[in-house]
């Protein structure tokens, strides 16, 4: 049903992969209202436990926005993308299931957005981060003046988004923008082995643990105030009894069943 993505759901874990080798994974529109459109389908299937978003091939994950479908956008047209684009981000960024970034290779623009819109990064160790947009005479527009400053640091991001320059996956490690670096052949076991581990604990308290800490970046809400709530929530749900009573008695929570 899809034409730039493909999906797989191997283990409970749905593995989305940009389907644009020849074009180094460039997200055009539509791949992009694709991959929306299957984490929020994602969200709702009760098989679904997390989801690994990377590209097809060993060269990207997704070398920026489609150039050459924006190229002669009005200002209009270019608003509408970026918004659009945004309300993408913010689906994946506030999937109530885990979605880890298993960066394979140039995550460039619109790439490295898509990338740190997702929980958590991967790279394989040929990886490139990178904000080239002021070279085409924009900013970023899917959120990268913001969550590069999230992850890096106001300065550090600032540097990447006006020079330009790509970073390699080891210092995307040391800045903090990716979580771990691996080789490319063991990338996404790694990502599988880290959404099964914690496919394992509350699902419940995952969503909540995502929700707090987005609030703690979202304009108008208090993450100590959501915490404060969950936390007490919680106390009412299957999960927290399962969860106490597993560990009082000494065997493994079992929160899926
Ligand atoms: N949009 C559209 N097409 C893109 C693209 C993008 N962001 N990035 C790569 N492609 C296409 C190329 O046009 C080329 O297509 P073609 O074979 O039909 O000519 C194909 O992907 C392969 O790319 P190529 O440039 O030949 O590969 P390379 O290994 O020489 O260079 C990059 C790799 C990533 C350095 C280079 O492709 C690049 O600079 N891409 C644009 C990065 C960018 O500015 N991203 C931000 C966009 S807002």
């Amino acid at each position: 049903m899809y034409k730039n993505i493909l999906i797989e759901s191997a283990d409970n874990i749905c593995t989305i992969s940009i389907n644009r080798e020849a074009k180094l994974n460039a997200l055009n529109i539509a791949t992009l209202a694709e991959i929306k459109d299957a984490i929020e389908h994602g969200n709702q299937d009760k098989d679904i436990y997390a989801f690994i978003l990377t590209g097809k091939g060993v060269k990207a994950f997704a070398a920026g926005a489609d150039i050459s479908e924006f190229a002669n956008f009005s200002v209009a047209e270019a608003t509408k993308m970026s918004a659009d684009g945004h309300a993408v981000m913010n689906a994946i960024e506030n999937s109530v299931k885990p979605v880890i970034a298993a960066v394979n290779g140039f995550s460039l623009g619109g790439g490295c957005e898509l990338a740190m819109a997702c929980h958590i990064r991967i790279a394989s160790s040929n990886a490139k981060f990178g904000q080239p947009e002021v070279n085409l005479g924009v900013p970023p527009g899917y959120g990268g003046t913001q969550r590069l400053v999230q992850l890096v640091g106001k300065g550090k991001a600032l540097e990447m988004l006006m020079t330009a320059d790509a970073i390699d996956a080891n210092t995307a490690l040391s800045l903090g923008l990716v979580n771990q670096v691996v080789e490319q052949a063991d990338l996404l076991a790694t990502c599988h082995k880290l959404a099964t581990k914690i496919s394992r604990k509350s699902p419940l308290a995952i969503q909540n643990v995502i929700n707090c800490v987005n609030d703690s970046f979202s304009e108008g809400k208090d993450g100590f105030n959501t915490e404060i709530e969950v936390f007490g929530k919680a106390f009412g749900t299957l999960d927290f009894k399962e969860g106490t009573d597993a560990f009082l008695n000494k065997r493994r929570a079992n929160f899926r069943d």
